[in-house]
């Protein structure tokens, strides 16, 4: 585990670099992220190459041993390509071409773009691809941030006519797929199809939604592909010159709700993921438990450790701020990172900027210079760590359970999301968060992944799986596996068109249940009670008849009193639940508890409202994370005794974790 820092060379005099690498030295930071943005000092004129100001940069870097992550500055194209190739600027969905002045203003279809993108990433690659100084790559910067995945320009019109011609052969088949006898949509070639834009409803619809699902779901599976691609692109670039391993900085869900890229298969191009970190800032306040399920999506999106890029390092915001992070927290923060799989924590930013947009984007020191607060908690994070780094190796928790992430579904539900309040994201959060509470860590995984070491698998609204996916889910139970279905699943294909079996399609033989009706739930409450005890749900009931599954919850209000709303079924040596409604946070917990237990995982570990807890090991040795999220400090009882690795202390019986502290329970000495 290590730490580092967001550092921009180009917005200071190069007389300061050395007090600042001095500092960055005292306080154990050993790496920087640099270069994202610098494509108009790279070529301030078309051709024109200047790589002297990074050579030197490089160079003193080097002198104070700290280790460079290079980027390619493609998120920033300047001044001079936007005038004289307008064509590479990005299109929205109401036809308004996104002009210079901020950032990712470009088409990822553009080949102007990625022409002019290939040449000076090369010469970057080419020179710098073996500095000593540097150890890693960054493509690009946030793919995808402020909704710029989707591009509806002509390049990408012709480009996703050609990418529908691949799919689908014929245009009959296509009509077919998309059922556009609907509405009168037949097309009679690929060259007739138009990117969906906001249609001619778009004030009874929002923005596309009242274009055809089949269509629009393609469209989306076309961008994520199209991002995939252009770094597929740079990938191939920096590689030709290159062995540092790439990465590109992702997004959260928890504030972005999603970037329209398949984060599965854009990490497939890369050698290891990275995201970015904000947690109380102008756009709002994480809740710690969708922080630590950003961070699991994180490291299961390669099934390995995994970088934060940028993490939050002052108060913070473009217009306005949020709150300065109160003392601890920023420890609290990096030590939960580190928890969830993190071996390197990079804090936003080194030095507050003083001019530019992000003026109050406060850093690790401020406007001044001057190391403050925030600089010795960060300084204290790195001595810890130095430490720690003579006991243990990169630590991993190891995760018995594991929720289904489909980026199909998740797409699938945006455009049509069956009722007001349902967000994909956020149900499968809803689930997340009872483990979470119960500190019991969750992996994500796609539906066509090897799923034998879980013992419980949970696929919130898989609303379509293809074949494949559907035998691995099946052979995974058969073979004594948990698994957990839940409403809205399996009853679309691929094609977002709806299936004519009845509820839950495809997965009716194993939830051994049919779902004759159902009530989407818009303004009311339905009460259940069951093996989760007595609850609400306030979202969707399914109101299941069993065939051959055990009822293990029922409705007790509305016309469907009596009916079931959770089944559990015998399928092969395993077993598959059916869940039919939404539950209240407390019905949500004691699910995850009953489900778990029975799945053999031991559920009746610490539950301390606002405590994080984490249990790791780097293949050897044992660490479990507690994390003090309250303002308060907690007792937490302790089993067995254990050396708290940071102070070296013995603690048995329980333990004190102050307001936003952190202890770390080994096992062996110090
Ligand atoms: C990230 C971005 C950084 C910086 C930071 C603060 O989204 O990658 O470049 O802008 O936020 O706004
Ligand atoms: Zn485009």
């Amino acid at each position: 585990m290590r730490i580092g820092a967001d550092y921009y060379p180009e917005h200071w005099e190069k007389s300061r670099w050395k007090t600042d690498f001095k500092l960055m030295n005292k306080a154990n930071i050993e790496v920087v992220r640099i270069g994202e943005f610098a494509w108009s000092l790279y070529e301030p004129k078309e051709g024109e190459f200047h790589f002297e100001w990074m050579d030197e940069a490089l160079e003193e870097l080097a002198k104070y041993n700290i280790k460079v992550v290079l980027c390619t500055p493609s998120a920033t194209p300047p001044k001079w390509m936007v005038d004289k190739y307008p064509e590479i600027l990005q299109e929205d969905v109401h036809g308004y071409v996104k002009g210079f002045g901020t950032r990712k203003h470009y088409c990822f279809n553009s080949s102007v773009y990625r022409e002019k993108c290939h040449i000076l990433n090369r010469k970057i690659a080419e020179r710098y691809g073996k500095h000593p100084a540097v150890e890693g790559w960054q493509v690009d910067n946030e793919l995808g941030w402020a909704n710029t995945t989707r591009c509806y320009c002509d390049e990408c019109q012709v480009n996703f006519r050609k990418w529908l011609e691949n799919k689908y052969g014929t245009i009959d088949n296509l009509n077919k797929k998309y059922g556009t006898v609907v509405w009168s949509q037949i097309y009679n070639s690929f060259d007739e199809i138009n990117i969906p834009k906001a249609g001619a409803c778009y004030d009874v619809c929002p923005d596309t939604q009242g274009q055809n699902p089949g269509l629009l779901l393609d469209y989306y599976r076309f961008s994520s592909d199209s991002v995939v691609d252009f770094t597929r692109e740079t990938c191939k670039d920096i590689r030709a010159y290159s062995k540092y391993p790439i990465t590109t900085n992702m997004l959260d869900a928890a504030v972005n709700s999603g970037t329209g890229i398949d984060y599965f298969k854009l990490s497939e191009e890369l050698d290891f993921t990275s995201w970015d970190n904000y947690i109380e800032f102008q756009w709002g306040i994480a809740e710690d438990a969708a922080v630590s399920r950003d961070h699991a999506l994180l490291r299961s999106y390669k099934k390995r450790p995994f970088w934060v890029m940028e993490q939050q390092a002052g108060a913070c915001g473009w217009s306005k701020m949020g709150p300065a992070p109160t003392p601890g927290k920023l420890r609290l923060w990096t030590y939960s990172a580190v928890a969830n799989g993190a071996d390197t924590v990079v804090y936003f930013r080194w030095r507050s900027a003083l001019f530019g947009l992000e003026e109050y984007w406060n850093g690790i020191i401020g406007h001044d210079g001057k190391p403050g607060r925030r600089y010795q908690e960060i300084a204290g994070i790195g001595q810890e760590m130095k430490e720690l780094n003579k006991i243990y190796g990169k630590l991993l928790p190891k995760s018995r359970v594991a929720i289904i992430k489909s980026f199909d579904a998740e797409w699938s539900h945006s455009i049509h999301r069956h009722v007001e309040n349902f967000q994909y994201d956020n149900y499968e959060l809803e689930f997340y968060r009872a483990f979470y509470k119960m500190g019991i860590p969750v992996d994500f995984v796609q539906p066509s992944e090897k799923l034998d070491n879980y013992d419980l698998v949970i696929a919130p609204a898989l609303i379509m799986v293809k074949d494949f996916e559907l035998n691995n889910l099946a052979s995974y139970v058969r073979r004594g596996g948990h698994l957990i279905i839940s409403l809205r699943s399996g009853i679309k294909d691929e094609y977002d068109a709806m299936l004519p079996e009845s509820i839950p399609g495809v997965f009716a033989d194993m939830a051994g249940v049919t779902v004759p009706d159902f009530d989407p739930l818009l303004s009311k409450k339905t009460e259940i009670s069951g093996v989760f005890g007595k609850g609400t749900a306030d979202l969707w009931c399914d109101i299941i008849k069993p065939v051959s599954a055990e009822v293990l919850g029922v409705y007790t209000s509305d016309y469907y009193a009596g009916e079931a709303c959770l089944t559990v079924n015998d399928y092969g040596d395993g077993k598959v639940y059916y869940l039919g409604c939404d539950l209240d946070e407390t019905a949500m917990l004691n699910l995850a508890k009953y489900t778990g237990s029975r799945a053999g995982i031991p559920m009746e570990l610490y539950e301390t409202e606002g405590l994080e807890r984490v249990e790791c090991s780097d293949g050897t040795n044992y660490a479990q994370f507690l994390l003090n999220h309250n303002s308060y400090p907690v007792i937490v009882p302790l089993k067995t005794r254990y050396m708290e690795m940071i102070s070296g202390k013995v603690v048995e019986n329980s333990i004190k974790i102050e307001p936003y502290g952190v202890a770390i329970l080994g096992l062996g000495k110090r």
